[in-house]
């Protein structure tokens, strides 16, 4: 297990950000600045009803740069469309790529800036720090309060075939510059706000317990805690403008946090139901996140003591481990207050599939830097009491 005792090197990278209400306004300048002229945009057709691509077009355009628009994406992307994309981008000369919207058209953007100057098959680079070569330079605007691909060093990739969801983690994937506008999140489902605050909530608490966290990503990781815990009922309840900001800056923090400290078991148990049943992440991240925090506890007691008190329970005067059993509570006070589904049963997931996600679980990058190793048969158990 390493942690910032052990004689392993630990690092700390983000990509640029601008932050606040009207930042999208400066998307032009930002792709200028980084070598644009033709911007290869990168979106789904969701995001271009909200009217947000012709916003990010008109930015684009007032700096004199050319755009071609790809909308070719779909939740947890595809491998084949990830290479697609890349041929497009190839044939069209164009020299920068920006991605607006959710985790899914940044994923695709990532992947395809590895296509463009890294050749071969997009599954030759899962894994960590396969990516040799330089990406084009890349630019996101993240429309969703939940993933933190803007601020990471992962791009989550489908294997078509195998119906594995996999990580490519590497620092040349790293964009170089994150707008993140509040006001783009007012145009989001409720659902949607509250599953991917759930994601946020993960990421936090994940890499706050991570074997790889260190002094610089714990403030993050327990600083976004305590904002979702003040602001994603408001969010999802009324959309209020301050409560969807406070979820933005939750979101990035989280980000900065697991971009360097990596996750845990809640993400790699939540990859298998992602890859086979197609469902959204932040959806089956909330169901397993009680579960694999209540097996987690022990392994990590006084951060869970802390964690407990960013929740906003009073903690003076307990034991680290009566106050650390308090954080699957909250949590799930919290999934109950958003009225987002507690089972796999409820999502259509199979009992039969558990053996087979347990071995993909197993095998999940995110397993590493867990704070305990776990036997696939307790993955398995972990899956059935949700079930
Ligand atoms: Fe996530």
């Amino acid at each position: 297990m390493m942690n910032c005792d052990d004689d392993a090197l630990l690092k700390f990278d983000i990509p640029e950000i601008i932050y606040g209400r009207g930042a999208l306004s400066g998307l032009g300048h930002c792709a200028e600045r980084v070598g644009g002229e033709k911007i290869f945009l990168v979106t789904d057709p969701g995001i271009i009803a909200a009217g947000w691509v012709d916003q990010a077009l008109k930015h684009l355009k007032q700096e004199g740069l050319h755009c071609v628009v790809y909308d070719n994406v779909v939740s947890n992307p595809r491998d084949f469309q990830i290479e697609q994309g890349a041929q497009h981008y190839a044939k069209t000369g164009c020299d920068v790529i920006v991605a607006v919207g959710g985790g899914s058209p940044i994923d695709t953007a990532k992947g395809i800036a590895v296509m463009a100057t890294n050749y071969g098959s997009i599954k030759e680079y899962v894994g960590c720090n396969l990516v040799s070569h330089p990406i084009p330079p890349l630019v996101c605007v993240p429309t969703t309060a939940g993933t933190g691909a803007d601020v990471s060093q992962f791009a989550v990739v489908l294997d078509s075939q195998k119906k594995m969801k996999q990580c490519i983690l590497s620092r040349a994937i790293m964009a170089d510059i994150s707008i993140i506008d509040p006001i783009v999140l007012q145009t989001k489902p409720r659902e949607l706000i509250a599953a991917t605050g759930m994601d946020t909530l993960t990421h936090a608490i994940e890499a706050y317990v991570s074997s790889l966290s260190w002094p610089m990503t714990d403030p993050h990781a327990v600083h976004a805690i305590e904002l979702v815990n003040e602001h994603l009922i408001m969010a999802v309840e009324n959309k209020h403008l301050p409560a969807l900001e406070g979820m933005a800056v939750a979101c990035l923090e989280a980000g900065i946090a697991f971009s360097n400290a990596i996750l845990g078991a809640v993400h790699a148990l939540a990859h298998p139901l992602g890859g086979l049943y197609d469902l959204h992440h932040g959806l089956v991240n909330s169901v397993m996140l009680p579960v694999v925090v209540r097996q987690n506890l022990s392994h990590a007691e006084d951060k869970f003591a802390r964690m407990a008190r960013a929740l906003g329970v009073e903690t003076r005067g307990m034991h680290p481990s009566e106050a650390a059993a308090h954080v699957p509570e909250r949590i799930e006070a919290l999934i109950n207050a958003l009225g987002l589904p507690k089972r796999l049963s409820e999502l259509g997931v199979s009992r039969e599939d558990i053996p087979a996600m347990a071995q993909m679980a197993q095998e999940d990058l995110c397993m590493l830097t867990n704070p305990c190793i776990y036997a696939t048969s307790d993955i398995e158990a972990m899956y059935h009491e949700v079930w």
